[in-house]
């Protein structure tokens, strides 16, 4: 492995989380030095303890606030960084409608922040967690880098939306800044080794962990959110994506931008599979990849569900020569894994 002090350092905001964490594993194999800034609000410390598991290592890990101007000024000056990925956010589509400024101010001032400080310290790559949800309900099928955004249908979209303009308006103001907004479509699954995962505080609002948790029998039952809408089984259809392969698609990112050799750009790129499967295929292939039924029952539509959404991935294959190398089926035998263990966890503790 490149020794410690010539590996590019890179701060990985929200490197905690789930995207997160699974990233810094990517970076630490593919030679970069990831640098951990968590506030730990929506993760937990032991998930260092899994990073530790998989590297065999420690990682540098700051506990701080994104938004701490003097917490984040002291990481700048202390590390020589190389790039930034930002990933630190609040994330809960129904909870940014009823704490709208939260939202805002968590999302949008860490990255105004993260702008200021990496022009002021010369820190010139920076890699943005954006969304699908940014595309609304598109008209054609699959969604490319060019389908125009949909006005935002809950501030949480709109802080994505709103991510993405001010680095671009940075970027044209000659800001040094040579930025990619990826833009993530549904992220599943676990790492293979089952030492880190998705954390879902309280009930969880996303398809997979409420399966897994329904499979483990934390929950009753899972409710598909409607069955009538125009797909091939009248569910909704997602394209969801291994989190190992969308944590690898940060590292094409970042060898992406330093290959880039002007000053300042900017680009956005979809992150998926380029496939779009519906709620009961997903719920079909947990059950054939794990052998665990799941009990479910059809309700009605979840309000400001899009009816279909799946990636062209064309670009992202191009630009960033990168491919998913996981199946829909090693996803969710990942999830599973990961399930029974934190599941084993909690019964223990
Ligand atoms: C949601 C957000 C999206 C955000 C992403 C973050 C909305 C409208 N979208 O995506 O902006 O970036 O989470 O992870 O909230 N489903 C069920 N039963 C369940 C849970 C989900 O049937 O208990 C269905 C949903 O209707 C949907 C699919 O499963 O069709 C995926 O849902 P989910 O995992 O919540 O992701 P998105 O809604 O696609």
């Amino acid at each position: 492995m490149t020794s410690a002090t010539h590996s590019p350092k890179i701060l990985v905001t929200g490197g905690a989380g789930f995207i997160g964490s699974h990233t810094v594993v990517a970076l630490v194999e593919a030679g970069f030095e990831p640098v951990i800034v968590d506030d730990l609000s929506n993760s937990l410390a032991s998930v260092l303890n899994g990073l530790r598991a998989i590297l065999g290592r420690d990682v540098p890990f700051y506990q701080a606030n994104c938004n701490d101007r003097a917490a984040m000024q002291a990481i700048f000056e202390r590390e020589a960084l190389t790039g930034v990925i930002h990933f630190a956010a609040y994330k809960a589509v129904g909870e940014s409608v009823a704490k709208p400024l939260d939202y805002y101010q968590n999302n949008l001032g860490s990255l105004l922040l993260l702008l200021d400080l990496m022009n002021e310290y010369k820190v010139h790559n920076l890699v943005f967690s954006s969304s699908c949800t940014v595309y609304g309900q598109p008209e054609h099928l699959p969604v490319t880098e060019e389908t125009p955004r949909l006005p935002a249908q809950s501030p949480y979209g709109n802080t994505k939306a709103i991510g993405e303009d001010m680095i671009r308006d940075a970027v044209r103001a000659n800001l040094p800044i040579k930025a990619l907004a990826l833009r993530y479509f549904n992220p599943i699954g676990a790492h293979p080794s089952a030492e880190i995962g998705e954390l879902p505080l309280g009930v969880p609002a996303n398809l997979v962990p409420f399966i897994t948790q329904t499979a483990a029998g934390m929950r009753a039952s899972l409710t598909v959110y409607g069955d009538d809408y125009n797909t091939p089984d009248g569910t909704c259809v997602r394209d969801y994506i291994h989190v190992v392969d969308l944590a690898e698609a940060h590292v094409q990112a970042l060898r992406k931008l330093s290959e880039t050799n002007a000053d300042a750009s900017y680009d956005i790129i979809n992150i998926g599979t380029g496939r779009g499967e519906t709620v009961l295929n997903v719920i079909k292939t947990f059950e054939e990849a794990t052998g665990v039924s799941v009990n479910y029952s059809i309700g009605p539509r979840r309000p400001g569900d899009v009816e279909q959404v799946y990636a062209d991935v064309s670009k992202s294959n191009r630009v960033l020569n990168w491919h998913t190398t996981h199946s829909l089926a090693e996803a969710l035998r990942d999830a599973w894994r990961w399930q029974q263990k934190i599941g084993a966890k909690v019964a223990a503790s």
